[in-house]
Protein backbone atom coordinates (compact mmCIF):
# COMPACT_ATOMS: atom_id res chain seq x y z
CA UNK A 1 0.00 0.00 0.00
CA UNK A 2 0.99 3.28 -0.79
CA UNK A 3 1.52 6.30 1.37
CA UNK A 4 0.68 9.99 0.70
CA UNK A 5 0.41 12.77 4.04
CA UNK A 6 -1.72 16.32 2.41
CA UNK A 7 -1.58 19.52 3.73
CA UNK A 8 -4.45 21.51 3.02
CA UNK A 9 -7.67 21.97 3.79
CA UNK A 10 -10.90 19.24 2.54
CA UNK A 11 -12.06 21.09 -0.02
CA UNK A 12 -9.66 21.30 -2.47
CA UNK A 13 -8.48 17.32 -2.05
CA UNK A 14 -9.19 15.16 -5.36
CA UNK A 15 -9.83 12.04 -3.48
CA UNK A 16 -12.48 8.96 -4.48
CA UNK A 17 -13.33 8.65 -0.70
CA UNK A 18 -12.55 11.20 2.11
CA UNK A 19 -13.19 9.96 5.50
CA UNK A 20 -14.31 12.69 8.31
CA UNK A 21 -13.97 11.00 11.31
CA UNK A 22 -16.68 11.95 14.11
CA UNK A 23 -17.00 12.31 17.67
CA UNK A 24 -20.31 12.21 19.70
CA UNK A 25 -20.77 15.18 21.91
CA UNK A 26 -22.23 14.87 25.69
CA UNK A 27 -26.11 16.02 24.21
CA UNK A 28 -25.28 12.18 22.30
CA UNK A 29 -25.61 14.24 19.10
CA UNK A 30 -23.16 14.53 16.86
CA UNK A 31 -20.78 17.17 17.46
CA UNK A 32 -21.55 20.80 15.48
CA UNK A 33 -19.21 21.05 12.34
CA UNK A 34 -15.98 23.00 13.15
CA UNK A 35 -16.30 26.57 10.62
CA UNK A 36 -13.85 25.30 8.51
CA UNK A 37 -16.04 22.65 7.34
CA UNK A 38 -18.33 25.41 5.66
CA UNK A 39 -16.76 25.40 2.01
CA UNK A 40 -16.63 21.41 1.92
CA UNK A 41 -20.44 21.50 3.23
CA UNK A 42 -21.47 23.57 0.19
CA UNK A 43 -19.60 21.89 -2.25
CA UNK A 44 -22.01 18.89 -0.63
CA UNK A 45 -24.87 20.82 -1.21
CA UNK A 46 -24.79 21.71 2.28
CA UNK A 47 -26.23 18.28 3.21
CA UNK A 48 -23.22 18.14 5.95
CA UNK A 49 -24.80 20.36 8.47
CA UNK A 50 -28.01 19.14 7.43
CA UNK A 51 -27.08 15.86 8.78
CA UNK A 52 -25.06 16.53 11.64
CA UNK A 53 -27.14 18.98 13.13
CA UNK A 54 -30.24 17.44 12.02
CA UNK A 55 -29.40 14.51 14.35
CA UNK A 56 -29.72 11.72 11.45
CA UNK A 57 -26.18 11.19 11.80
CA UNK A 58 -25.18 11.04 15.58
CA UNK A 59 -21.32 9.87 15.05
CA UNK A 60 -22.15 6.66 17.01
CA UNK A 61 -19.70 4.29 16.89
CA UNK A 62 -19.51 2.54 13.76
CA UNK A 63 -22.04 4.80 12.73
CA UNK A 64 -21.54 5.59 8.97
CA UNK A 65 -23.17 8.47 6.48
CA UNK A 66 -21.89 8.53 2.56
CA UNK A 67 -22.20 12.10 0.87
CA UNK A 68 -21.64 13.08 -2.76
CA UNK A 69 -19.86 15.89 -4.13
CA UNK A 70 -22.04 18.45 -5.94
CA UNK A 71 -19.02 20.89 -6.80
CA UNK A 72 -16.76 20.51 -9.39
CA UNK A 73 -13.72 20.35 -6.74
CA UNK A 74 -12.73 18.56 -4.19
CA UNK A 75 -13.55 15.10 -2.59
CA UNK A 76 -16.01 12.65 -5.35
CA UNK A 77 -17.15 11.34 -1.71
CA UNK A 78 -17.10 12.21 1.81
CA UNK A 79 -17.80 9.88 4.36
CA UNK A 80 -18.74 10.60 8.00
CA UNK A 81 -17.90 7.96 10.48
CA UNK A 82 -18.48 8.29 13.75
CA UNK A 83 -16.10 7.13 16.49
CA UNK A 84 -19.05 7.12 19.53
CA UNK A 85 -18.35 9.76 23.09
CA UNK A 86 -15.50 12.20 22.72
CA UNK A 87 -14.69 11.09 26.00
CA UNK A 88 -13.75 7.59 24.75
CA UNK A 89 -11.52 8.31 22.17
CA UNK A 90 -9.07 6.14 21.57
CA UNK A 91 -6.34 4.91 19.61
CA UNK A 92 -8.44 1.47 19.47
CA UNK A 93 -11.32 3.71 18.64
CA UNK A 94 -9.48 5.31 15.68
CA UNK A 95 -7.88 2.02 14.37
CA UNK A 96 -11.78 0.54 14.37
CA UNK A 97 -12.53 3.56 12.14
CA UNK A 98 -9.19 2.77 10.09
CA UNK A 99 -10.73 -0.90 9.38
CA UNK A 100 -14.61 0.60 8.48
CA UNK A 101 -13.35 2.62 6.30
CA UNK A 102 -10.92 0.03 4.63
CA UNK A 103 -13.98 -2.14 3.91
CA UNK A 104 -16.21 0.43 3.05
CA UNK A 105 -13.89 2.18 0.34
CA UNK A 106 -13.66 -2.22 -0.87
CA UNK A 107 -17.29 -2.29 -0.94
CA UNK A 108 -17.89 0.75 -3.40
CA UNK A 109 -14.97 -1.19 -5.22
CA UNK A 110 -12.13 1.74 -4.46
CA UNK A 111 -8.81 1.26 -4.08
CA UNK A 112 -8.21 4.96 -2.46
CA UNK A 113 -9.12 6.58 0.57
CA UNK A 114 -8.03 9.36 2.45
CA UNK A 115 -8.54 9.84 6.52
CA UNK A 116 -8.17 13.32 7.77
CA UNK A 117 -7.06 13.56 11.03
CA UNK A 118 -6.74 17.50 12.82
CA UNK A 119 -4.71 17.86 16.20
CA UNK A 120 -7.56 20.51 16.50
CA UNK A 121 -10.29 17.23 16.30
CA UNK A 122 -8.06 14.81 18.38
CA UNK A 123 -8.16 18.19 21.35
CA UNK A 124 -6.07 16.73 24.15
CA UNK A 125 -7.30 13.41 24.25
CA UNK A 126 -4.94 11.89 21.80
CA UNK A 127 -1.02 12.58 20.25
CA UNK A 128 -1.56 12.96 16.69
CA UNK A 129 0.86 10.31 15.69
CA UNK A 130 -1.02 7.67 18.25
CA UNK A 131 -3.82 8.56 16.45
CA UNK A 132 -2.51 8.27 12.73
CA UNK A 133 -0.44 5.10 13.54
CA UNK A 134 -3.50 3.42 14.69
CA UNK A 135 -6.20 4.89 11.56
CA UNK A 136 -3.24 3.44 9.32
CA UNK A 137 -3.00 0.17 11.30
CA UNK A 138 -6.38 -0.21 11.02
CA UNK A 139 -7.26 0.33 7.73
CA UNK A 140 -4.19 -1.61 6.34
CA UNK A 141 -5.60 -4.93 8.82
CA UNK A 142 -8.98 -4.26 7.62
CA UNK A 143 -8.18 -4.67 3.78
CA UNK A 144 -6.53 -7.76 4.37
CA UNK A 145 -7.87 -11.29 2.90
CA UNK A 146 -6.42 -14.16 1.89
CA UNK A 147 -7.58 -15.56 -1.79
CA UNK A 148 -4.25 -16.80 -3.11
CA UNK A 149 -5.69 -20.85 -2.67
CA UNK A 150 -8.93 -19.65 -5.01
CA UNK A 151 -8.44 -20.31 -8.90
CA UNK A 152 -11.58 -18.31 -9.67
CA UNK A 153 -12.80 -15.10 -7.48
CA UNK A 154 -15.79 -15.69 -5.89
CA UNK A 155 -19.03 -14.01 -7.59
CA UNK A 156 -19.95 -12.52 -3.95
CA UNK A 157 -16.44 -11.01 -3.36
CA UNK A 158 -15.58 -8.38 -5.81
CA UNK A 159 -14.09 -6.01 -3.27
CA UNK A 160 -10.97 -4.27 -4.62
CA UNK A 161 -8.35 -3.83 -2.86
CA UNK A 162 -7.14 -0.84 -1.59
CA UNK A 163 -3.72 0.66 -2.87
CA UNK A 164 -3.45 4.00 -2.04
CA UNK A 165 -4.15 5.64 1.81
CA UNK A 166 -3.98 9.13 2.05
CA UNK A 167 -3.77 10.97 5.56
CA UNK A 168 -5.50 14.46 5.05
CA UNK A 169 -3.32 16.83 7.99
CA UNK A 170 -4.74 20.95 8.17
CA UNK A 171 -1.11 22.07 8.55
CA UNK A 172 2.18 21.16 7.12
CA UNK A 173 3.55 21.71 10.97
CA UNK A 174 1.96 18.23 11.62
CA UNK A 175 3.30 16.37 7.81
CA UNK A 176 6.11 15.24 9.34
CA UNK A 177 4.95 13.69 12.10
CA UNK A 178 1.88 11.98 10.15
CA UNK A 179 4.40 10.91 8.02
CA UNK A 180 6.71 8.75 10.50
CA UNK A 181 3.79 7.91 12.10
CA UNK A 182 2.02 6.18 9.13
CA UNK A 183 5.26 4.37 8.57
CA UNK A 184 5.16 2.78 11.54
CA UNK A 185 1.53 2.00 11.50
CA UNK A 186 2.19 0.31 7.83
CA UNK A 187 4.92 -1.33 8.99
CA UNK A 188 3.61 -2.72 12.08
CA UNK A 189 0.11 -4.11 10.11
CA UNK A 190 1.94 -5.36 7.27
CA UNK A 191 3.77 -7.44 9.15
CA UNK A 192 0.97 -8.78 11.02
CA UNK A 193 -1.00 -9.38 8.03
CA UNK A 194 1.96 -11.38 7.51
CA UNK A 195 1.63 -13.52 10.14
CA UNK A 196 -1.75 -13.90 9.06
CA UNK A 197 -1.19 -15.24 6.05
CA UNK A 198 1.59 -17.91 8.12
CA UNK A 199 -0.96 -19.05 10.49
CA UNK A 200 -3.98 -19.77 7.72
CA UNK A 201 -2.18 -21.65 4.81
CA UNK A 202 -2.78 -25.37 5.48
CA UNK A 203 -0.83 -27.80 6.79
CA UNK A 204 0.33 -29.75 4.11
CA UNK A 205 2.10 -26.28 3.18
CA UNK A 206 3.33 -25.23 6.31
CA UNK A 207 5.29 -27.75 7.96
CA UNK A 208 8.17 -27.44 9.75
CA UNK A 209 10.35 -27.09 6.25
CA UNK A 210 8.17 -24.31 5.07
CA UNK A 211 8.76 -22.44 8.38
CA UNK A 212 12.53 -22.31 8.00
CA UNK A 213 12.74 -21.26 4.78
CA UNK A 214 10.44 -18.51 5.01
CA UNK A 215 12.70 -17.89 8.37
CA UNK A 216 15.56 -17.40 5.75
CA UNK A 217 14.54 -15.20 2.84
CA UNK A 218 12.79 -12.88 5.54
CA UNK A 219 16.31 -13.02 6.71
CA UNK A 220 17.73 -12.25 2.89
CA UNK A 221 15.01 -9.52 2.77
CA UNK A 222 15.76 -8.15 6.07
CA UNK A 223 19.40 -8.76 6.60
CA UNK A 224 18.80 -11.30 9.37
CA UNK A 225 21.17 -13.60 10.60
CA UNK A 226 19.34 -16.79 10.55
CA UNK A 227 20.23 -20.37 11.48
CA UNK A 228 18.22 -23.38 11.10
CA UNK A 229 18.79 -26.48 13.41
CA UNK A 230 17.85 -30.10 11.41
CA UNK A 231 16.95 -33.29 14.03
CA UNK A 232 20.73 -34.09 13.54
CA UNK A 233 21.74 -31.23 15.40
CA UNK A 234 18.75 -30.69 17.82
CA UNK A 235 19.96 -33.93 18.81
CA UNK A 236 23.59 -33.04 19.56
CA UNK A 237 22.51 -30.47 21.48
CA UNK A 238 20.08 -32.61 23.62
CA UNK A 239 16.83 -31.38 22.47
CA UNK A 240 15.35 -34.91 23.06
CA UNK A 241 11.86 -33.43 24.62
CA UNK A 242 11.37 -31.46 21.04
CA UNK A 243 12.36 -34.55 19.26
CA UNK A 244 9.89 -36.39 21.18
CA UNK A 245 7.34 -34.65 19.72
CA UNK A 246 8.78 -34.96 16.21
CA UNK A 247 8.66 -38.68 16.31
CA UNK A 248 5.47 -39.32 15.33
CA UNK A 249 5.65 -37.18 11.93
CA UNK A 250 7.36 -37.98 8.57
CA UNK A 251 8.30 -34.46 8.64
CA UNK A 252 11.17 -33.17 10.45
CA UNK A 253 11.08 -30.66 13.09
CA UNK A 254 13.53 -27.40 12.50
CA UNK A 255 14.80 -25.45 15.45
CA UNK A 256 14.88 -21.72 14.26
CA UNK A 257 16.73 -18.77 15.34
CA UNK A 258 16.38 -15.37 14.05
CA UNK A 259 19.06 -12.56 15.15
CA UNK A 260 18.05 -9.02 14.70
CA UNK A 261 20.99 -6.43 15.77
CA UNK A 262 19.97 -3.03 15.61
CA UNK A 263 21.74 -2.12 18.39
CA UNK A 264 25.43 -2.66 19.88
CA UNK A 265 24.14 -4.01 22.86
CA UNK A 266 25.30 -7.84 23.72
CA UNK A 267 22.12 -9.17 25.84
CA UNK A 268 19.31 -9.71 23.32
CA UNK A 269 15.57 -9.55 23.83
CA UNK A 270 14.05 -13.01 23.07
CA UNK A 271 10.97 -13.93 21.75
CA UNK A 272 10.18 -18.07 21.76
CA UNK A 273 6.67 -19.04 19.34
CA UNK A 274 5.23 -22.11 19.78
CA UNK A 275 5.46 -24.00 16.35
CA UNK A 276 3.17 -26.71 15.89
CA UNK A 277 2.59 -26.37 12.43
CA UNK A 278 -0.12 -29.20 13.08
CA UNK A 279 -1.08 -30.53 16.13
CA UNK A 280 -3.35 -34.02 15.98
CA UNK A 281 -2.94 -34.78 19.65
CA UNK A 282 -0.39 -37.46 18.92
CA UNK A 283 -1.63 -40.73 20.26
CA UNK A 284 -3.79 -38.56 22.29
CA UNK A 285 -5.31 -37.81 19.44
CA UNK A 286 -8.13 -34.82 19.53
CA UNK A 287 -11.63 -35.27 18.22
CA UNK A 288 -12.40 -34.82 14.54
CA UNK A 289 -14.47 -32.19 15.63
CA UNK A 290 -12.37 -28.41 14.57
CA UNK A 291 -9.52 -30.87 14.17
CA UNK A 292 -8.78 -28.80 10.85
CA UNK A 293 -8.05 -25.51 12.94
CA UNK A 294 -5.01 -27.16 14.78
CA UNK A 295 -2.79 -25.79 11.71
CA UNK A 296 -2.99 -22.27 13.78
CA UNK A 297 -1.22 -24.12 16.61
CA UNK A 298 2.33 -22.45 14.81
CA UNK A 299 0.46 -19.03 15.35
CA UNK A 300 3.00 -18.37 18.52
CA UNK A 301 5.85 -18.88 15.41
CA UNK A 302 4.05 -16.28 13.05
CA UNK A 303 3.78 -13.80 15.52
CA UNK A 304 7.68 -13.90 16.39
CA UNK A 305 8.48 -13.86 12.62
CA UNK A 306 5.71 -10.63 12.19
CA UNK A 307 7.07 -8.68 15.27
CA UNK A 308 10.60 -9.03 14.04
CA UNK A 309 9.60 -8.43 10.12
CA UNK A 310 8.35 -5.23 11.80
CA UNK A 311 11.03 -4.14 13.81
CA UNK A 312 13.78 -5.04 11.47
CA UNK A 313 11.91 -2.88 8.77
CA UNK A 314 11.38 0.12 10.97
CA UNK A 315 15.24 0.19 12.24
CA UNK A 316 14.42 -0.31 15.94
CA UNK A 317 17.31 0.07 18.15
CA UNK A 318 17.36 -2.49 19.89
CA UNK A 319 18.92 -6.35 19.82
CA UNK A 320 16.11 -9.49 19.15
CA UNK A 321 16.51 -13.00 19.04
CA UNK A 322 13.26 -14.88 17.85
CA UNK A 323 13.65 -18.67 18.69
CA UNK A 324 10.97 -21.16 17.16
CA UNK A 325 10.81 -24.67 17.57
CA UNK A 326 8.72 -26.17 14.56
CA UNK A 327 6.97 -29.62 14.55
CA UNK A 328 4.30 -31.57 13.65
CA UNK A 329 2.21 -33.71 16.23
CA UNK A 330 0.85 -36.99 14.36
CA UNK A 331 0.45 -39.99 15.67
CA UNK A 332 2.09 -43.37 14.29
CA UNK A 333 4.24 -46.30 14.58
CA UNK A 334 7.13 -43.82 15.70
CA UNK A 335 5.16 -41.56 17.88
CA UNK A 336 5.90 -40.71 21.93
CA UNK A 337 3.55 -42.50 24.02
CA UNK A 338 1.96 -41.69 27.10
CA UNK A 339 3.86 -42.67 29.83
CA UNK A 340 6.96 -42.22 28.50
CA UNK A 341 9.52 -39.94 30.20
CA UNK A 342 12.10 -37.85 28.15
CA UNK A 343 15.07 -36.62 29.28
CA UNK A 344 14.73 -32.70 28.01
CA UNK A 345 17.87 -30.42 27.36
CA UNK A 346 17.73 -28.53 30.49
CA UNK A 347 18.73 -32.66 31.89
CA UNK A 348 15.25 -32.42 33.85
CA UNK A 349 13.40 -35.83 32.94
CA UNK A 350 9.40 -35.28 31.98
CA UNK A 351 6.47 -37.64 32.24
CA UNK A 352 4.20 -37.40 29.21
CA UNK A 353 0.91 -38.42 30.11
CA UNK A 354 -1.05 -36.40 27.46
CA UNK A 355 0.75 -36.19 23.67
CA UNK A 356 -1.42 -33.17 22.95
CA UNK A 357 0.47 -31.41 25.65
CA UNK A 358 3.44 -30.88 23.17
CA UNK A 359 3.43 -27.34 23.41
CA UNK A 360 5.22 -27.05 26.51
CA UNK A 361 7.43 -29.81 25.51
CA UNK A 362 8.98 -27.98 22.47
CA UNK A 363 8.99 -24.80 24.35
CA UNK A 364 11.09 -26.46 27.53
CA UNK A 365 13.75 -27.11 25.04
CA UNK A 366 13.72 -23.86 23.45
CA UNK A 367 13.65 -22.18 26.39
CA UNK A 368 16.84 -23.76 28.08
CA UNK A 369 18.11 -22.64 24.53
CA UNK A 370 18.04 -19.32 24.99
CA UNK A 371 19.99 -18.84 27.98
CA UNK A 372 22.81 -19.17 25.79
CA UNK A 373 22.16 -15.79 24.77
CA UNK A 374 22.25 -14.52 28.55
CA UNK A 375 19.06 -12.31 27.47
CA UNK A 376 18.17 -9.58 28.90
CA UNK A 377 14.22 -10.26 29.14
CA UNK A 378 12.61 -13.38 27.24
CA UNK A 379 8.84 -14.02 26.26
CA UNK A 380 7.27 -16.46 24.96
CA UNK A 381 4.23 -16.53 22.82
CA UNK A 382 2.26 -19.53 22.42
CA UNK A 383 -1.58 -21.19 21.31
CA UNK A 384 -0.99 -23.56 24.21
CA UNK A 385 -3.90 -24.50 26.34
CA UNK A 386 -7.56 -24.83 26.10
CA UNK A 387 -8.37 -23.39 29.38
CA UNK A 388 -6.91 -20.11 28.56
CA UNK A 389 -10.21 -19.76 26.05
CA UNK A 390 -12.02 -20.85 28.87
CA UNK A 391 -10.88 -18.32 31.52
CA UNK A 392 -10.53 -15.24 29.74
CA UNK A 393 -12.16 -16.08 26.23
CA UNK A 394 -11.34 -14.58 23.04
CA UNK A 395 -11.07 -11.10 24.42
CA UNK A 396 -7.27 -11.15 26.27
CA UNK A 397 -4.14 -13.06 25.80
CA UNK A 398 -2.96 -14.97 29.50
CA UNK A 399 0.12 -13.55 30.86
CA UNK A 400 2.05 -15.20 33.30
CA UNK A 401 5.99 -14.83 34.15
CA UNK A 402 8.49 -14.47 36.54
CA UNK A 403 9.48 -11.11 36.97
CA UNK A 404 6.68 -8.51 38.27
CA UNK A 405 8.60 -5.48 36.39
CA UNK A 406 8.46 -7.54 32.97
CA UNK A 407 5.13 -8.20 33.34
CA UNK A 408 3.84 -4.62 34.08
CA UNK A 409 6.04 -3.50 30.59
CA UNK A 410 3.95 -6.21 28.53
CA UNK A 411 0.66 -5.12 30.11
CA UNK A 412 1.71 -1.40 29.39
CA UNK A 413 2.47 -2.25 25.86
CA UNK A 414 -0.62 -4.41 25.94
CA UNK A 415 -2.80 -1.53 26.05
CA UNK A 416 -1.01 0.94 23.47
CA UNK A 417 -0.95 -1.90 20.76
CA UNK A 418 -5.19 -2.38 21.74
CA UNK A 419 -3.89 -6.52 22.08
CA UNK A 420 -4.49 -6.66 25.34
CA UNK A 421 -3.61 -9.29 27.53
CA UNK A 422 -4.45 -10.09 31.63
CA UNK A 423 -1.97 -11.67 34.08
CA UNK A 424 -2.57 -15.06 36.14
CA UNK A 425 -0.91 -15.99 39.31
CA UNK A 426 1.82 -18.37 39.20
CA UNK A 427 1.66 -19.13 43.01
CA UNK A 428 4.18 -21.91 44.26
CA UNK A 429 0.77 -24.11 45.32
CA UNK A 430 0.09 -24.68 41.66
CA UNK A 431 3.65 -26.95 41.30
CA UNK A 432 1.95 -29.77 43.39
CA UNK A 433 0.29 -30.63 40.31
CA UNK A 434 2.78 -30.99 38.01
CA UNK A 435 5.23 -33.40 40.24
CA UNK A 436 5.50 -36.91 38.81
CA UNK A 437 5.66 -40.40 40.55
CA UNK A 438 8.39 -40.97 38.53
CA UNK A 439 10.04 -38.66 37.22
CA UNK A 440 11.20 -34.84 37.87
CA UNK A 441 8.00 -33.31 36.49
CA UNK A 442 4.69 -34.59 34.16
CA UNK A 443 3.30 -32.99 31.48
CA UNK A 444 -0.05 -32.27 32.39
CA UNK A 445 -1.81 -31.20 35.89
CA UNK A 446 -4.92 -31.76 35.33
CA UNK A 447 -8.07 -29.57 34.18
CA UNK A 448 -7.77 -27.30 37.54
CA UNK A 449 -6.04 -24.04 36.46
CA UNK A 450 -4.57 -25.75 33.15
CA UNK A 451 -3.39 -22.53 31.72
CA UNK A 452 -1.18 -21.57 35.09
CA UNK A 453 0.09 -25.46 35.01
CA UNK A 454 1.44 -24.75 31.74
CA UNK A 455 3.40 -22.26 32.33
CA UNK A 456 4.33 -23.63 35.73
CA UNK A 457 5.56 -26.15 33.51
CA UNK A 458 7.49 -23.89 31.35
CA UNK A 459 9.34 -21.95 34.13
CA UNK A 460 10.92 -24.87 35.07
CA UNK A 461 12.74 -24.67 31.97
CA UNK A 462 13.82 -20.87 32.05
CA UNK A 463 16.71 -20.81 34.96
CA UNK A 464 17.05 -16.71 35.92
CA UNK A 465 16.13 -14.71 33.09
CA UNK A 466 13.48 -12.12 33.31
CA UNK A 467 10.73 -14.15 31.70
CA UNK A 468 6.85 -13.73 30.18
CA UNK A 469 4.75 -16.15 29.10
CA UNK A 470 1.84 -15.37 26.88
CA UNK A 471 -1.23 -17.88 26.00
CA UNK A 472 -3.01 -17.25 22.57
CA UNK A 473 -4.95 -20.00 22.36
CA UNK A 474 -8.31 -17.88 22.48
CA UNK A 475 -7.00 -14.66 20.36
CA UNK A 476 -5.12 -16.41 17.51
CA UNK A 477 -8.30 -16.73 15.35
CA UNK A 478 -11.03 -14.69 15.59
CA UNK A 479 -14.61 -16.72 15.38
CA UNK A 480 -16.11 -13.21 14.84
CA UNK A 481 -15.47 -10.47 12.44
CA UNK A 482 -14.29 -6.71 14.28
CA UNK A 483 -13.99 -3.68 12.91
CA UNK A 484 -10.70 -4.53 11.81
CA UNK A 485 -9.94 -8.15 11.93
CA UNK A 486 -11.80 -10.24 10.08
CA UNK A 487 -12.87 -14.42 11.24
CA UNK A 488 -9.56 -15.98 10.64
CA UNK A 489 -5.91 -15.88 11.84
CA UNK A 490 -5.53 -12.49 13.91
CA UNK A 491 -1.72 -12.26 14.16
CA UNK A 492 -1.85 -11.16 17.46
CA UNK A 493 1.40 -10.49 19.47
CA UNK A 494 2.53 -8.64 16.56
CA UNK A 495 1.17 -5.70 17.69
CA UNK A 496 2.35 -6.24 21.10
CA UNK A 497 5.88 -7.33 20.42
CA UNK A 498 6.74 -4.62 18.40
CA UNK A 499 5.65 -2.05 20.94
CA UNK A 500 7.20 -3.84 23.47
CA UNK A 501 10.51 -3.93 22.17
CA UNK A 502 10.02 -0.21 20.94
CA UNK A 503 9.28 0.94 24.12
CA UNK A 504 12.80 -1.07 25.76
CA UNK A 505 14.78 1.00 23.00
CA UNK A 506 13.36 4.21 24.28
N1 LIG B 1 -2.74 -26.47 20.79
C1 LIG B 1 -3.46 -26.94 21.90
C2 LIG B 1 -4.19 -25.84 22.67
C3 LIG B 1 -5.29 -25.11 21.96
C4 LIG B 1 -6.60 -25.50 22.13
C5 LIG B 1 -5.04 -24.00 21.18
C6 LIG B 1 -7.63 -24.81 21.53
C7 LIG B 1 -6.05 -23.32 20.57
C8 LIG B 1 -7.36 -23.72 20.76
C9 LIG B 1 -2.52 -27.62 22.88
O1 LIG B 1 -1.43 -28.27 22.32
C10 LIG B 1 -3.31 -28.64 23.61
O2 LIG B 1 -3.75 -29.56 22.99
N2 LIG B 1 -3.48 -28.44 24.92
C11 LIG B 1 -4.23 -29.34 25.75
C12 LIG B 1 -3.39 -29.65 26.95
C13 LIG B 1 -3.95 -30.74 27.80
C14 LIG B 1 -3.86 -32.07 27.09
C15 LIG B 1 -3.18 -30.79 29.10
C16 LIG B 1 -5.52 -28.65 26.15
O3 LIG B 1 -5.48 -27.44 26.43
O4 LIG B 1 -6.55 -29.30 26.16
MN1 LIG C 1 -1.88 -30.24 21.76
ZN1 LIG D 1 -0.81 -27.56 20.50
Amino acid sequence: MKLEVHVGAPTTLETPLLVLPWCQGPDEQAERPVANLDPLDESLGLTLTRAVSGGDFRARRGEMLLLYRRGDEGPDRVLLLGVGERADLSAERLRELGGLAARRAGDLRLSELCVSVAPGWLSRVLELRRAVQAIVEGVVLGNWRFDELRSEHAEEDQRVALEHLGLLVPTSKSKENAQTAAKIGLAVASSQNYARELAIRPANIVNPRYLADEARRLGNELGLKVTVMDPAAMEKDGMKALLAVAAGSDEEPRFISVEYRGAKRARPLVLLGKGVTFDSGGLSLKTPQNMESMKYDMSGAAAVLGAIRAIASLKVRAHVVGLIPAVENLPSGHALKPGDVVTSRSRKTIEVLNTDAEGRLILADALSYAARYEPEAMVDIATLTGACVIALGHQAIGLMGSDEGLIQEIRAAGERSGERVWPLPLWPEYREQIKSEIADIKNTGGRPAATITAAIFLREFVGSVPWAHLDIAGTAWAEKATPYLSTGPTGVGVRLFTEWVRGRAG
